[in-house]
């Protein structure tokens, strides 16, 4: 943990990012005493506000359920102060430096520590890093870094953007956030696989057929049009977001819980996934909704450029070869303006064996990321009464009824934490992100130099009509019996 005095210097400050993500979690922190004592927080970026201006920006967000939260929120923007200065100046830099020494100088400890969280668009990682680097680097203690995606367009430009930040920046002192990997489901995959020994025992292409990770947003793009068709579904969401849960779901048990263990076995069986075909793969765009007016097609978003053919949905099949997993297919799943808002894992078995209960529905386990955490395991049971008809059931672990007390922390909580500690098992290594992109960037180049045209599906529905047999195709069988999880909501 920091000892010493922490200053978090939020550059950006006055976009999006740290408006929804950012400051909420910095309070939430606050709010549960995780925060270091005496931290400051500083905030940066272009627009010209005053501290009440700001102050209002930031808490735009936040949830204030009740007096208590409300006295705890007015406590907390006493830390944070305001900045404005450009992305490329020197001496506005300097001006940034002073404020954060004067916050320094109220506390008596000599060791001055300094988290820099770039909330940011990409096109000035490079020019912020440098400056901070040059002007506002603690000589006296720990700096870190917080970078926030993208990380570059494409295996070459995520190169160069590392070789950019490389000379400036330590590996040890950079922290590249996927903020799934703050999700408490995410995280429990460590612990399902790794501390239950009959999951352990079933892991592995002798019990598993296929497997489902799926990403599903009602909302559209709106009003992010701009931003998101230069990159696209599968940049938005499946090569960082999907790709993560797909390697810890699937890697070899690491030696130690280290940082550098765990993510030694996720490079590694990255390492093991060629990349994707557009023959394995399925892309769609929405177009309006065919019931509700107001939800418009990707295209008629003024924000979005005319005729784009930039994917709104896309459905990816990968392939780990190597011996635990060789001809499993892994289908990766995500989409905007569909039918509902879900993250989940589905892992279905193998068919049972032998003739006595041949036709018997697979198993499955589904580990629901969100919302409702849950994890549930399809199994077949004999239907109570006098026959020996079957019945599919589940067990169940709905963590609103067995966790009813406990709060599930927000997944940029968990990471500013882990960031405060210093700890990088949750961050995206430097060679990570370059096997991550080593398996998307084909596939990009490809859909983006020949515009392959995405099949169009109506805002609200599954998705592109072809979905169903896509995943059928890698031999996903939908069950003979009908089947519903009783999903408990409160
Ligand atoms: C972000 C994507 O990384 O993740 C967004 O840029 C997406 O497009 C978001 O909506 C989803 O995050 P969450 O935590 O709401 O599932």
């Amino acid at each position: 943990k920091l000892s010493g005095t922490t200053t978090i210097i939020v550059l950006g400050a006055s976009g999006d990012l740290a408006k929804k993500k950012t400051y909420p979690a910095l309070f939430g922190l606050y709010r549960n005493g995780f925060l270091p004592e005496g931290t400051s927080i500083i905030g940066y970026s272009r627009t010209k506000l005053n501290s009440t201006e700001f102050h209002a920006r930031i808490t735009g967000h936040m949830k204030i359920l009740n007096d208590e939260i409300k006295n705890q929120l007015s406590e907390f923007l006493k830390l944070c102060t305001y900045v404005s200065g450009q992305y490329d100046k020197d001496e506005d830099y300097q001006k940034l430096d002073k404020a954060v020494e004067k916050a320094e100088s109220l506390n008596i400890h000599e060791e001055r520590n300094r988290v820099f969280y770039m909330a940011l668009p990409p096109s000035v990682f490079v020019p912020v890093a440098k400056g901070l680097k040059k002007n506002v680097y603690s000589k006296k203690g720990i700096n870190r870094l917080i970078v926030e995606k993208p990380f570059g367009m494409d295996l070459e430009s995520s190169r160069e953007l590392g070789r950019a930040l490389a000379p400036l920046w330590k590996e040890e002192e950079t922290y590249r956030i996927d903020h799934y990997l703050g999700k408490e489901m995410v995280k429990n995959l460590l612990i399902i696989r790794f501390a239950n020994v009959f999951f352990g025992a079933i892991w592995n292409r002798q019990s598993i057929a296929n497997v489902q990770i799926t990403f599903k947003e009602k909302i559209g793009t709106e009003g992010r049009g701009g931003y998101f068709d230069e990159f696209g579904i599968i940049r938005d969401v499946m090569q960082n977001h999907l790709l993560q849960i797909l390697s810890i779901f699937a890697m070899e048990r690491p030696l130690s819980l280290s940082a550098e263990d765990v993510r030694d076995e996720k490079v590694r069986v990255l390492r093991c996934i060629p990349p994707v075909k557009l023959e394995d793969s399925i892309l769609g765009q929405y177009t309006r909704s065919e019931d509700d007016d107001s939800k418009i097609g990707y295209l008629e978003d003024k924000t979005v450029p005319a005729g784009s053919t930039c994917p709104t949905f896309a459905a990816c099949t990968l392939w780990v070869n190597n011996e635990r997993w060789e001809g499993v297919p892994f289908i990766l799943k995500c989409g905007k303006a569909l039918n509902e808002q879900k993250t989940k894992i589905r892992v279905q078995f193998q068919d049972v064996p032998g003739n006595v209960f041949k036709d018997a529905p697979r198993n499955e386990l589904v580990i629901r990321v969100q919302p409702n955490e849950a994890v549930y395991m399809k199994m077949t049971n004999k239907l109570p009464g006098l026959s020996m008809d079957t019945v599919i059931s589940e067990l169940d672990l709905s963590y609103n009824r067995r966790f009813s007390d406990l709060k599930i922390p927000d997944a940029y909580e968990a990471l500013i934490l882990d960031v405060l500690k210093g700890d990088h098992s949750n961050f995206v290594r430097d060679d990570e992100l370059d096997a991550a992109w080593k398996i998307f960037t084909p596939l990009l180049h490809k859909i983006d130099n020949e515009k392959i045209a995405p099949q169009p599906y109506a805002y609200g529905t599954r998705g592109p009509p072809g979905i169903e047999e896509f995943v059928s195709k890698y031999g996903f069988k939908r069950p003979t019996q009908e089947y519903n999880w009783p999903e408990h909501k409160i």
